[in-house]
């Protein structure tokens, strides 16, 4: 009898030993306030991007969620709006897979607002097929849509520095290939897309690392980030047969958004980490990537490939 009273009893002790020792990751420390800061999150509508806002909110910032969905843009704002008494949160509508919407947002954007302290790109897709016009889409959203908008915001970035990038990577990068010849073209079933997100991931990545290189001497600096494995909605597209398995597994294992927005808010905010532009940081300190992911030339070739894909460069 005893025994079947202790078991559960450790169990759930060693289980929360785990949680918060190895599960829960680490906490942004620094107190900084943000007031007189304007800053735009991508896909800060939910999951880590909502919590990064809300944290950013608090500090008294003026904060911008780029959403694509007008009704879940403006019930995120009414919710950060409400915990965190700071009436300066926006919402403005982005689609980072219409390079157009990326256009429309960065020309409002631009008109309305003087300056840009802090550019997070946030938002991700798993999943989700083709684009109307053929293009990749998990690769469309993760990486070229941020890499035109942070192109157009780029000068406003520069106006208002000291200012920061933050690009919401992963440590799905590990499995990622940068194969020119297939990176943007369109995938089908789960195992294509999961490669198409491990992709897109690895070239966030090269993305801050060629970025911080571009921007030497202006004082904008460029961070890529793994925010840990998130409980979010990122995994809404898994198939209905693996949801028993996974569901389980998320709630036992992955971190809450709170956690998960740790790293981001904190290379958006740490004081004296300029030195370290371009590099990956996890748990709020800076690892060093997997090999493809300090390729210098890739970061190059990548960039010079991108700016083709949105029309930079012909
Ligand atoms: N969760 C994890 O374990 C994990 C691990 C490593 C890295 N990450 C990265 O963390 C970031 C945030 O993910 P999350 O876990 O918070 O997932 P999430 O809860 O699914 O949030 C993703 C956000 O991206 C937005 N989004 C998707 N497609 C968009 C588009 N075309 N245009 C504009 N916004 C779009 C979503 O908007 P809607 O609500 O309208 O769909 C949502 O706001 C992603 O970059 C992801 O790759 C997550």
């Amino acid at each position: 009898m005893a025994i079947v009273l202790l078991l559960p009893g450790l169990l759930l002790g060693l289980y929360a030993l785990l949680y918060y020792n190895c599960l829960q990751g680490a906490k942004c420390q620094n107190q900084s306030s943000l007031r007189g800061k304007t800053i735009v999150i991508t896909g800060g509508n939910t999951g880590i991007g909502k919590m990064t806002a809300l944290d950013l909110a608090r500090r008294r910032a003026r904060v911008i969620l780029a959403c694509r969905s007008r009704a879940k843009g403006e019930a995120a704002v009414y919710d950060i709006r409400r915990e965190s008494g700071n009436n300066e949160v926006l919402f403005m509508s982005l689609d980072l897979a219409s390079l157009d919407s990326v256009r429309a947002f960065a020309e409002t954007f631009l008109k309305s607002e003087p300056r840009l302290d802090i550019l997070i790109n946030n938002a991700g897709v798993g999943a989700g097929g083709r684009r109307k016009d053929g293009f990749n889409l998990v690769f469309q959203v993760n990486h070229v849509g941020h890499f035109l908008l942070t192109h157009l915001l780029l000068d406003r970035l520069k106006l208002s520095a000291p200012s920061r990038v933050v690009i919401v990577a992963s440590s799905a990068h590990q499995a990622g290939k940068i194969d020119f010849e297939n990176l943007h073209k369109p995938v089908e079933g789960m195992l294509q897309n999961f490669q198409a997100y491990c992709n897109s991931k690895l070239a966030n990545i090269l993305h801050a690392r060629e970025l911080a290189n571009r921007l030497e001497g202006t004082n904008v600096t460029c961070y890529a980030v793994h925010p840990g494995f998130v409980n979010s909605e990122l995994f809404r597209y898994i198939p209905s047969w693996l949801r028993p398995l996974f569901v389980p597994i998320s709630w036992l294992f992955f971190r809450d958004p709170t956690d998960g927005a740790q790293t981001s808010i904190y290379c958006a905010t740490q004081e004296g980490i300029e030195m370290f532009s371009g590099r990956y940081f996890v748990d709020c300190r800076v690892r060093d990537p997997w090999p493809q992911a300090h390729d210098d030339a890739v970061a190059q070739k990548l960039w010079e490939v991108s700016e083709r894909m949105v029309g930079l460069a012909t």
